[in-house]
């Protein structure tokens, strides 16, 4: 792919991922992704913000290839599908110079092992002169690491937001053309970096609130040039009460748990709740993650094996407690064959999750009339919470 004009003397450079499938070898990346970097050609300075994933490095060069200088390499974030680039442009431009925030420096030495006497850091607010442009640097730690910052175009009020905004979508559209689509990818990415840091996120978004933003152009995904959706539907992923939804992570091993879910399923939205199952043995685990965003109550459907929960139930489990959405209450259901302890262990591997955990539900072998009785009890109970803490 070429260099690509976004406005006159503003160029989209980078690479469209379309075979990644997995990111950290974690994240499934059902629709590929791209790296952007962008290139602001000053009437003094040029300058290059990102690079791209070093498996993408060559596409980069020969992008980079009509261009006579760089002076400056914005780096907003050290992960290396970002900065992993940044050496080899070096090589090309040696005497540009690397602006990062305080943090990103060690972080790149530690990565790439670059050269200390190449930073400049800039301070939250600093800003920088290339001629007849100015870019404005806003420190925005956690999206995604600590160090991670944002870069405003003053002149042209476009926001180089890095992975703030950014969605895995690969695709040729320079500028966001599907809205649905690319917002369904924003919240699935939302959900598995961000979602986590949703304090520090609120702070960065009530900063940018200052700032006349025509344009946000992420280093995933397409260019936002009506920006005021994206970041509507953050300050609801972010800030917003729970939705009246309950998420319900299962694994079954022989029918017996999920009989108990498609009873509670059923009881609960006999309540007016929305409910999303998720079988854990078939289930995209970003698909988990982004119902995770929005529901008052998360219902793990967990059988016991080998005294324990059931390992992929374990597995969401973590999950969601690493991904601290913001949930409020939780229970456990599911069938046990002679004992052992899936509600105790499953209930220490969630401190980070800020819930009331609702009387459980486990019974032994088939389920009986009295454990349906107990189910009516348990979605009677989240309706009851949904309603108190009117949830919509
Ligand atoms: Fe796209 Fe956190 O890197």
């Amino acid at each position: 792919m070429q260099l690509r004009k976004i406005k006159e003397q503003i160029y989209w450079l980078g690479a469209i991922d379309w075979d990644r499938r997995l990111f950290d070898s974690l994240i499934p990346l059902p629709d590929g992704t791209t790296y952007n970097a962008y290139l602001i050609k000053g009437s003094e300075k040029t300058v290059l913000l990102d690079t791209v994933d070093p498996p993408m490095t060559d596409e980069l060069m020969a992008q980079l290839e009509g261009v006579d200088k760089i002076d400056f390499i914005v780096s907003h974030h050290a992960e290396q599908d970002h900065s992993g680039s940044i050496p080899r442009v070096l090589e090309r431009f040696p005497k540009a110079k690397v602006v990062v925030t305080p943090k990103a420096k060690g972080m790149l030495i530690d990565l790439l092992k670059i050269n200390e006497n190449t930073f400049v850091t800039v301070e939250d607010g600093e800003t920088m002169s290339l001629g007849d442009k100015t870019l404005k640097f806003i420190h925005t730690p956690w999206v995604h690491w600590p160090e991670t910052m944002v870069t405003y175009l003053e002149e042209d009020r476009i926001l180089f937001s890095c992975d703030f905004y950014g969605s895995h979508i690969a695709s040729t559209d320079l500028f966001v053309i599907d809205q649905g689509r690319v917002y369904e990818a924003a919240k699935r990415y939302f959900a598995e970096i961000m979602m986590p840091f949703r304090n520090v996120i609120t702070k960065n978004i009530e900063k940018l609130k200052e700032y006349d933003i025509r344009i946000i152009a992420p280093s995933h995904g397409q260019i936002y040039d009506q920006p005021a959706w994206i970041m509507d539907a953050y300050r609801d992923w972010v800030m917003g009460a729970p939705h009246n939804s309950v998420v319900l992570p299962f694994v079954s091993m022989h029918g017996n748990t999920r009989k108990l879910v498609d009873y509670l399923a059923s009881g609960l939205v006999k309540h007016g709740i929305r409910v999303e199952l998720f079988n854990l043995a078939l289930t995209d685990i970003g698909k988990l993650a982004m119902a995770l965003v929005d529901a008052a109550t998360i219902v793990v459907g967990a059988p016991t094996v080998l005294a324990g929960p059931h390992p992929l139930a374990a597995y969401a489990t973590l999950l969601a407690n690493a991904l601290r959405p913001k949930a409020q209450f939780l229970s456990i259901i599911g069938s046990y064959g002679w004992g052992g302890k899936t509600v105790e262990t499953l209930a220490g591997m969630i401190p980070n999750l800020k819930v009331e955990v609702l009387a459980p539900v486990l019974c032994k072998g088939a389920p009986s009339e009295a454990d349906f009785e107990a189910l009516d009890k348990l979605a009677g109970a989240i309706a009851e919470k949904h309603k108190s803490n009117n949830f919509k």
